[in-house]
């Protein structure tokens, strides 16, 4: 797979498929870190004299409404405040406009174009990774960089289309999320999980198993795990075609299990919970568990908070195992857009903060990112 170091961009117009598919209210970005992240390649960019033509989606487009919520404005103003500098933009996806002000581009300016998935609708010819819709995109520059590592699942138009066409290669960023996700894969660890669904991350869990130590499991999604064991989780979300996976799971001995957890009614033992309660986070007793499992730990991969922490009363478990993994200055790389907001909220500076979600968690199960397997020709 060729780097963007290996590449000729001197004065070359490059696309530079990036993902800024970040969350935005009132028309400010609320998390910038993928803009951030993305910053290393633009400014290599620049210091080669390139026209920088940028693309990203936003979101999904299923109406002409979506399009209007949709847009990449507040992002180009993100990315204003963040370079000093006026960024060029274009409304329009195809067309003589988009065309003049990619002529009009002098080296180092930036042009970015709306958000790709706006010819998502009426047709879907971005998803669907439409023919037409690559080459004339690719006709628009000379070299293309994939840095959309959040994307990189997509076989999409912008993500694996325009390699077909173009020479291409990968830019810092996925780089860098290569080199630290292959190192987690590999490496002795600890694995925190969380979130709400155990068939988002089983796969994972059954890939990394070999070379985990341990795998805490909190969050709702544990209520799948504690029913395999007959205990009784009252109105916790179920995913019961589950169930069978992760009792063999469990028999790895590696799975380690809340042994007390918290409901809208407070502290519960496991036996005490009631068809009508619901568990929130972890309790007191588990909190504990968990640390005592973290003690001798030098790497910890956490993907999923290990309870409602948005909610003070469901804060405790994700916000204390965060201080134990702090003043125990253990390594974690964290995985997940939800996960990195509560890192945040609770000052906890991850060793490695990945911009994939469902990207990151496909590359973790082993998958192939179609859009990283077209830069590997
Ligand atoms: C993400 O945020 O996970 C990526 O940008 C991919 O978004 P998508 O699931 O809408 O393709």
């Amino acid at each position: 797979m060729k780097k963007i170091t290996d590449i000729n961009i001197e004065n070359k117009k490059v696309i530079l498929r990036v993902d800024y598919n970040v969350p935005i209210e009132n028309g400010k970005v609320l998390d910038n870190n993928r803009i951030i992240q993305s910053l290393e390649t633009i400014n290599y960019l620049k210091s080669k004299n390139a026209k920088i033509i940028l693309m990203s989606h936003l979101g999904k487009i299923k109406s002409e409404e979506d399009k209007i919520k949709n847009t990449l404005i507040p992002v180009k103003k993100e990315l204003e405040k963040i370079l000093n500098e006026e960024i060029k933009f274009s409304e329009e996806l195809k067309g003589t406009n988009l065309e003049d002000k990619i002529n009009n581009l002098k080296p180092k300016e930036i042009l970015l174009l709306e958000n790709t998935r706006h010819m998502d609708y009426p047709e879907k010819l971005e998803s669907n990774c439409d023919k037409e819709l690559s080459s004339y995109w690719s006709s628009l520059g000379e070299i293309f960089i994939l840095d959309a590592f959040g994307s990189a699942h997509r076989a999409h138009a912008s993500t694996y289309g325009i390699s077909e066409y173009l020479p291409h290669a990968i830019g810092f960023l996925i780089e860098k999320e290569i080199k630290e996700l292959e190192n987690i894969k590999e490496k002795s660890k600890t694995i925190i999980l969380g979130g709400a669904k155990v068939s988002d991350k089983i796969n994972v869990i059954k890939n990394l198993l070999p070379t985990s130590n341990k795998i805490l499991i909190g969050g709702a999604m544990c209520g799948t795990f504690l029913k395999s064991q007959n205990i009784n989780v009252g109105k916790t979300f179920v995913e019961d075609d589950k169930i069978k996976e992760v009792t063999k799971l469990i028999e790895t001995n590696k799975i380690i299990l809340p042994i007390d957890v918290i409901t809208e009614n407070g502290i519960k033992e496991l036996n005490e919970i009631t068809n009508e309660e619901s568990i929130f986070d972890i309790g007191p007793k588990t909190i504990e568990l968990f640390k005592s499992n973290l003690t001798n730990e030098k790497l910890v991969l956490m993907n999923g908070t290990l309870g409602l922490y948005e909610n003070p009363n469901y804060e405790n478990g994700t916000k204390k195992i965060f201080e134990f993994l702090s003043s125990n200055e253990i390594n974690t790389i964290i995985c997940g857009g939800d996960t990195g907001n509560a890192s945040k909220k609770y000052e906890f500076i991850p060793y490695y903060l990945s911009t994939g979600g469902g990207a990151a968690l496909e590359y973790l199960e082993g998958k192939e990112l179609p859009a990283l397997k077209i830069m590997e020709d």
